[in-house]
Parts: structure tokens; C-alpha cells; sequence
């Protein structure tokens, strides 16, 4: 073993020549978690399975790290690489292993593998954090033949489970039904698929994050569990490969039609995949997450978000000047901070009145916005509000002045009739011009005064995936290139506007990923906003994600109490979506001090510890509880979902030793104080014997505030 410094870093190389192969071992490690690799004595890398395997257990060949297709492994490969001569198969050896401290709590460990045969080289990153059990892992494959190769397969990552008693947890639901409906099976002989093939979204069906338990299904405080999710926004795959010796989790960009050719000297990186542990349970799980992505997985995880209202559910694409303007003073009035216009404010050869024609045409609408709409967001300013806008730039609709004059920058195939999904077309963003085209659009859009905000949104996937610009031979690129494309505008424009906070919207809930996340505040998780279903709805996003990222909006849907609504869109990052002067005195009351008490909470339910405590999938109620970092403050939400006793709800993550007093905040009309109301128990006496809430009857809410 050699210790060398590198840039005032530790760097630790470990180096093998092949006759010390056999028995070599090393982990990827943080607090609770570890993967533990060996080199086999054929010079292989090998894996234990993950959750402590017996590591004296002989080597089988079914339990290769990142395994690779041909030369004998004939399960599911990690890598299938069509070399330059024509070879089909890859057999990698173990080079060395590298670890460099990126900041403190955070280690990159780096994988060195070669085909002894070929000029390949290809690196297994892993970077850990520590404190909380989240490693993030990817693949760099090098190209150092003479000839170009051809990737066939190439997964981020290939991990190794135990070979019995494995369940996956994962989430499929169309439009409007985005994660309500998830599926918990034991994975059986055979191979598992997870994927999509949608090529500019990573989901419309299912979604790119997943649950793995190891001690039966899984629960919220009890059970060794591992959350994975692809930092992807594209066509995605996730095979769990059960081969009846061991499972491998094959997960990447989707292989699906995608054949990647490398030329000489060129470097292919894949996608993260993320893995999260916990020994005890998905709640601690998801806090670990939730910690990790307010750091490193959005932006400005650390900043409270403004109070919002939207128009689309009230005025849809019927609106003008005046319309929008008459709705700032109400919303000022009632407490919002922050106005976002949604579609419908631009095209004029194509007016945008409806979803048929405009897209492309970026231009406010004269007749709708005569001035355009520097004035609007002035007018927003001066009632004391920010202003934000809605745009789809990577979208057309054929008609359109856009389409009319380069029909070419679509996406579609030769001699096939267009097919539209909601009337549009996508860009090609592999053609450097669509890139410069929708980079314009954006700077042009953001740039005007006083927009703050944006709600990025993409309406429909490929059907038809063709590129006019790349070469025939390079057909297959397109999925990938498309979503490295995209990756370069977001991160482009988030640098440019790095003021400018940015909603990631797809149709609904079509790429909420950590892939596109990172250049994002916040996604639209689902058009469905009918809080009874948003209730389970933002109980599976919050698996994953941190409710501050989940945008969650009052409307009409569902015709609920307005009530029930705005609780539940207090517990994630809360918005309008009415006509505020269509609403009722009541409705105005109950909103004003809705918002209100969110202000309050509101760094509570941002940057506090989330604890799932009743889940709205099994019962007839859903209950949740934020904790604040300090442990002082907590808030508890109860949405009752069907009629039912109002028996306590037990909160959990409180400090058992101290005080904290019960405050119901805005209570629901009518409905008697809650029995503990003003009074103050311990940490433990409330866990122990819970808080009685409000509701006892199909949508009603209540929220609690323990304060200290
Ligand atoms: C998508 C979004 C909606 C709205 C419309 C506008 O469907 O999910 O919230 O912005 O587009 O056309």
C-alpha cells in the first residue's frame, strides 16, 4: 500500500499486481452501511452481498461486482460492451482502489478496472457521507482502443443482495395517479425490470425511485432498508436480477435501443445512482435523505419558500392584463408572497389560448399583455408580491411560427406520420441550434425585471425517436444525449439565475428525480390535487423527498373542504390555485389563517425531522410529525380520510425530557378545542399517550403546534 498526497489531499492507492489477487478486501463504508468488495484469486472484482453476508462464503462468479456480459457470465451484465474488433464479451480485472476525503463526512472511493485484453478502463465511483448512510454511485468507462466500441449496457450501479428474503417497494401510477399506488413483492427467480422508455422524463408510469427491505416488507421504525433512486430524467432501468444464488440491482440509463458508440479516447459517465440505509426502518431512512438532498440534492435547501399562488386551476388559458392584475391585491391581502402566471401569456401569429398552438413562440401575447410582461411583474411588485412565470421550452406545437420555420428541430422518424401528444411536438436538443434556440428563450423569459421564479415544464415524452440532425449510425444516441443536453441547459440556467427559484414540472409529476432536481427548488408532483388523494400522494413522494421540494397547492379538485385542503398543503410547500375572488368569506378566512400559521411552521416543516406515524394507506387516517433540528418545536398533522374514532395520535421524535405545549392551529370553524389545548406535557408523556386532534370525520384536518 502506497500513502501519496495529492492536491492537500489524502489520497490512499492501493495496488495490486495480479499474484497478490486472492483474499484482497476493502469496503466503501460510512456509519451503519457498508459495501464490502473482494478481489477474487481469477482477479475479478467480487461483492458480499449488502446486510452482512458471511464473507468467508466461497466466491461464486454470480456474485461479480458491475458484472460484465461474455466470457462466461450469462445473467443480467452491469456491462455489455461491443469492443472494436467485434468481440462481444468484457472481463475486467481489479486494478486498484483509491480514496480521496471530498470535505469532511464525504469520501470518494474509485474502482479501477481493466480488460486485460482490451484498451477498456472503467472506474466504480462511490461517494459516501458518512453521517448519513448515503452513498451515491457511478460508472466512467474509457475508451482506449484503437477503433471505436459500442456500449450495449452500462448501469451506474450493480449492487449485490442477499439471495433470499428480499422485498421491493416501488411506485407506479399514470397521470394524476403519479406514486399512489405502491406495490411491495419479494423478488423471486428470474428478472424484476423497473424502467421507462420516455426518453425526455424519467416517469408517466413508474417512478425511478424504489425501496429494497431485507427483513420482509417494510416498516416505518423497525428493519433494515435501502432506498435507491436514479439521478435520472430520462429512459431508465432498474433490473433486479435474482439468478437463485444472488440478487444484483442493475440500475442506469435504460439499454433499451440506446447502443452508445466511443470513439478512441473518449469517456463515457453514467447517471448516480443513490442508495440510502437504515437498520431501523424507512422513517429514519427517509430523514437521512431528506438531510442529504436539503445539502447536496436541490437547490437552496437551506432557504424557507415563499407562499404561492398560481392561476391555472382558476383562470386555465382564459386571462388578460387585467384579469391577473385584480388577482395581486387579493392575494397580497390574504397572505401570499409570491404570484406565478402559468401558461397562456405568449405566441401571437399562434396565440396560446388554448393547449393547440404557441408553444415555441415565446413572445408575450399583444392582446393579452401589450406591454409584454415586464409591466405585469412590476404591477406584482408594487402590491408587495414576487412575480414568476411558466414555460416549456423544450416543446412546439406544429402550429406555431417556430415549427413553421424549422420543422427539422423535432424529434421524430423518418416516413412516420407526426404523432402529437396534448397537440405538441419535442425539440431536439442533441442540434447545437435547438440548444441555442431554448437557452435564448429562457435568458429572454428570465431575464425580464422582477420574475423571480419559474415553473419549468415538459407535456409529453417520445414516441417517435428520431434525430434529423445525428447521423444515422448514431440513431441510438439520442436518449442520452437528450438528457445530457438538457442537464447542461438547467445547469446553465440555474448559474445564469441563480436568484431565479425554479419549479420542476412534467406534465404533473413526469420527472421528479434527483437528476434534474439539483438544479431545481421544488417539483409539481401530480396535476391531482385533491388533498384526499395528495394525502397519500406526498406520503410515498416523502419516502424520497423532502416535503419542502414537494409543491403542494390548494385548489378546487375534489371539491373538499377548503379546510382539509389547506392543511394538507401545509404539510409540504404550500400554494394556491384559485380565484381568490370567487372565494367565500369563510373560504378567505380559513385560507388567510392557513397561511398564517404556515409562516409560522413553516422552518419547522422545511428543515425539521419528518416522522410517518399513521399511514393513509391502511387506515382511515393519515398522521405525520415534524420535529425541529433543536428538538423544541414539533408539528403534528392529522388528515382524517374516511369517519372515524379521533383516537390520539402518537408523535414520535419528540425529546422525551422536554416541555412542549399544544397550540391547534387554525382550528376548523365550528369544531370544539382540542382537550390538551394550551396545556404542556413532556416529550414523553405525549408520545406515550398522544395528542387527541380535531378530525373525526371523512375529510377534516388538524394541525398541531408543540411549542416550547
Ligand atoms: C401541465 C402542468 C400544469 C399546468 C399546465 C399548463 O399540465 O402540470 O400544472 O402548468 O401544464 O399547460
Amino acid at each position: 500500500m502506497k500513502l501519496i498526497r495529492c492536491f492537500g489531499l489524502v489520497v490512499i492507492l492501493i495496488c495490486f499486481a495480479p499474484a497478490l489477487f486472492a483474499a484482497t478486501k476493502f469496503s466503501v463504508a460510512t456509519k451503519t452501511f457498508s459495501l464490502n468488495f473482494e478481489v477474487g484469486s481469477d482477479g475479478r472484482l467480487y461483492q458480499r452481498a449488502v446486510g452482512g453476508a458471511d464473507a468467508n462464503e466461497k466466491l461464486l462468479r454470480t456474485a461479480e461486482s458491475y458484472p460484465q456480459a461474455g466470457d462466461g457470465y450469462v445473467w443480467e451484465p452491469a456491462l455489455q460492451i461491443v469492443h472494436a474488433d467485434g468481440n462481444t464479451s468484457t472481463a475486467l480485472a481489479f486494478d486498484s482502489v483509491t480514496r480521496t476525503n471530498d470535505e469532511f463526512g464525504r469520501e470518494l472511493t474509485q474502482i479501477k478496472l481493466h480488460d486485460p485484453a482490451y484498451a477498456l478502463e472503467v472506474t466504480l465511483n462511490f461517494r459516501a457521507d458518512r453521517e448519513r448512510d448515503v452513498i451515491e454511485q457511478w460508472t466512467e468507462i474509457v475508451n482506449h482502443e484503437s477503433g471505436a466500441i459500442t456500449l450495449e449496457r452500462m448501469a451506474s450501479s450493480a449492487l449485490l443482495l442477499p439471495p433470499k428474503n428480499v422485498y421491493l417497494t416501488h411506485f407506479f401510477g399514470d397521470w394524476a395517479k403519479e406514486m399512489l399506488s405502491p406495490i411491495t413483492e419479494q423478488i423471486t427467480p428470474g428478472t424484476k425490470v423497473l424502467d421507462s422508455k420516455l426518453g425526455v422524463r424519467a416517469d408517466q408510469f413508474q417512478n425511478p425511485s424504489f425501496v429494497i427491505s431485507l427483513d420482509g416488507a417494510p416498516s416505518e421504525n423497525s428493519g433494515r432498508v435501502l432506498a435507491g433512486s436514479l439521478e435520472w430524467s430520462g429512459s431508465f432501468e432498474c433490473a433486479f436480477d435474482d439468478n437463485g444464488e444472488n440478487i444484483h440491482a442493475l440500475c442506469g440509463v435504460n439499454p433499451f435501443a440506446s447502443a452508445y458508440h466511443l470513439n478512441p479516447s473518449e469517456t463515457f459517465t453514467t447517471p448516480k445512482m443513490i442508495w440510502v440505509w437504515s437498520a431501523n426502518g424507512l422513517g429514519e431512512m427517509s430523514r437521512k435523505l431528506h438531510s442529504w438532498a436539503r445539502d447536496y440534492g436541490m437547490r437552496d435547501g437551506h432557504k424557507t419558500r415563499a407562499v404561492l399562488l398560481n392561476n391555472w386551476e382558476a383562470t386555465g388559458f382564459d386571462f388578460d392584463f387585467n384579469r391577473i392584475a385584480n388577482l395581486f391585491q387579493p392575494a397580497k391581502d390574504l397572505g401570499v408572497e409570491l404570484f406565478l402566471l402559468d401558461d397562456g401569456w405568449f405566441g401571437n401569429k399562434y396565440p396560446r389560448v388554448n393547449d393547440h398552438a404557441g408553444l415555441g413562440d415565446w413572445q408575450p401575447n399583444k392582446s393579452r399583455l401589450p406591454d409584454g410582461l415586464a409591466p405585469l411583474a412590476a404591477a406584482a411588485v408594487k402590491t408587495g408580491l414576487r412575480f414568476g412565470i411558466w414555460m416549456e421550452p423544450e416543446m412546439v406545437n406544429p402550429k406555431s411560427e417556430l415549427f413553421e420555420q424549422h420543422p427539422d428541430w423535432v424529434i421524430r422518424e423518418p416516413k412516420r406520420e407526426l404523432e402529437l401528444q396534448r397537440n405538441q411536438l419535442v425539440l431536439d436538443l442533441t442540434r447545437p441550434e435547438v440548444q441555442q434556440f431554448e437557452a435564448d428563450s429562457i435568458s429572454n423569459i428570465l431575464n425580464v425585471p422582477d420574475i423571480t421564479y419559474a415553473k419549468w415544464d415538459c407535456n409529453r415524452y417520445v414516441t417517435q425517436p428520431g434525430s434529423s440532425y445525428l447521423a444515422p449510425d448514431r440513431q441510438s444516441h439520442l436518449w442520452i444525449d437528450y438528457v445530457n443536453a438538457l442537464y447542461a441547459l438547467m445547469d446553465k440556467t440555474a448559474k445564469t439565475f441563480p436568484d431565479t427559484e425554479l419549479m420542476l414540472c412534467s406534465g404533473g409529476g413526469g420527472r421528479v428525480d434527483y437528476g434534474a432536481l439539483k438544479y431545481f427548488h421544488e417539483f409539481w408532483p401530480s396535476d391531482n390535487t385533491d388533498p384526499t388523494q395528495r394525502v397519500p400522494m406526498q406520503w410515498d413522494y416523502s419516502y424520497f423527498f423532502p416535503p419542502m421540494a414537494i409543491a403542494s397547492h390548494v385548489t378546487h379538485w375534489g371539491n373538499r373542504p377548503m379546510h382539509f385542503a389547506c392543511s394538507v398543503a401545509m404539510s409540504a410547500r404550500f400554494g394556491m390555485d384559485l380565484d381568490l375572488n370567487k372565494l367565500s368569506a369563510e373560504d378567505k378566512a380559513i385560507c388567510a389563517g392557513a397561511i398564517a400559521a404556515y409562516k409560522e411552521i413553516r422552518d419547522v416543516t422545511a428543515f425539521g425531522d419528518l416522522y410517518r406515524v399513521e399511514n393513509p394507506h391502511e387506515n382511515y387516517r393519515g398522521a405525520i410529525d415534524f420535529v425541529s433540528p433543536d428538538k423544541t418545536r414539533a408539528v403534528v398533522f392529522a388528515f382524517q380520510l374516511k369517519d372515524g374514532e379521533n383516537v390520539p395520535v402518537h408523535p414520535q421524535g419528540l425529546d422525551p425530557a422536554k416541555n412542549y405545549t399544544i397550540h391547534e392551529l387554525n382550528p376548523a370553524p365550528g369544531r370544539a378545542p382540542i382537550p390538551q389545548e394550551g396545556k404542556t406535557f413532556t416529550g414523553i408523556e405525549l408520545m406515550r399517550d398522544g395528542i387527541t386532534p380535531s378530525c373525526s370525520k371523512a375529510v377534516e384536518a388538524s394541525v398541531i403546534e408543540l411549542g416550547s
